[in-house]
């Protein structure tokens, strides 16, 4: 059967990713970042999972405003890279698991949880950058990748309960995959950040600090956070955060195996932790 091992939750800075495209990860600036993502580079290349499922937020990529989603799901063989302006990212294409995206769908619609199915999705910095953050740079991604995308830019945002109980629907699913698989679920997006309006550069570290922590010492804290809360102490894209969520929803007895969290990277407190699931 398939099992749901661990749990990542990472930002997906874009200039993250631009510092891998162009080799400028040693640089004084990128040096710190990087060198607490060498631990997690090790960790992923042990792990080996087969599947990654990567929660994130399109940032007017895939959907415009015309069509937004609050949670999709690509079934596709094949994600290309989207072009956010600059042409597309010269990364691999990203594969897919159409038998287990699949499954997944059948498994939440029919116990109630009415997920958006994309059988073509192009997928932005959100999910490029953690598979660069995890995988550096390889001439194919090593896992296949099951995107699901979710609605953050567009108020009203889902709540951090139904991100939550989305990842333990997740999770029920995967277990009833009849193909032994080992799959990890990354939650992306944060931390503490706002681009636009007055607030803009606003970073809270003690936020983030707290936020890490209590993924395992106080979820519940976490859980039940409001949009208000997060507007006001992580900024207005420290919502992304929510997508953290989803991946914890998605694991059992959650331990923290890592984390980084170095400020600021671009206009964020960048954070990544690694969590063993049961
Ligand atoms: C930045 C962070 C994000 O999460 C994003 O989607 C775009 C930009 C930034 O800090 O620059
Ligand atoms: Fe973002």
């Amino acid at each position: 059967m398939a099992k749901i091992t661990s749990g990542v939750g990472t930002s997906h800075v874009p200039a993250i990713g631009a510092a891998v495209d162009k080799g400028m990860t040693a640089q004084p600036y990128w040096h710190p970042l990087f060198e607490g993502y060498e631990h997690a580079r090790k960790w992923i290349e042990k792990e080996k999972p087969d599947v990654c499922i990567i929660v994130y937020n399109d940032h007017a990529s895939a959907f415009s405003l015309e069509l937004v989603p609050t949670f999709a799901i690509g079934v596709a063989p094949e994600f290309q890279p989207a072009d956010e302006g600059y042409g597309p990212r010269k990364v691999p294409t990203v594969k897919g698991h159409p038998a287990l995206s699949w499954h997944i769908c059948e498994s939440l619609i029919l116990n109630e949880f009415d997920i958006t199915i994309a059988n073509e999705m192009p997928v932005d910095h959100g999910l490029t950058v953690p598979l660069s953050i995890m995988y550096d740079q390889p001439e194919e991604w090593p896992c296949k990748v099951i995107p699901l995308a979710v609605n953050v830019v567009q108020y009203p945002q889902p709540l951090g309960t139904r991100c939550f109980a989305l990842g333990k629907a997740i999770r029920e699913a995967v277990e009833s995959f009849d193909e032994d698989l080992k799959v990890c679920v990354l939650g992306t997006g944060g931390m503490s950040h706002q681009l636009q309006g007055e607030r803009a550069g606003f970073i809270n570290k003690d936020f983030d600090i707290a936020f890490l922590n209590d993924l395992t010492a106080n979820p519940e804290r976490l859980i039940q956070m409001k949009h208000a809360e997060y507007l006001r102490d992580s900024g207005s894209e420290g919502a992304e955060l929510v997508m953290w969520l989803i991946m914890l929803g998605a694991l059992k007895n959650p331990k923290e195996l890592y984390r980084h969290y170095h400020v600021p990277v671009s206009n964020t407190g960048a954070g990544l932790i690694i969590l063993d699931s049961e």
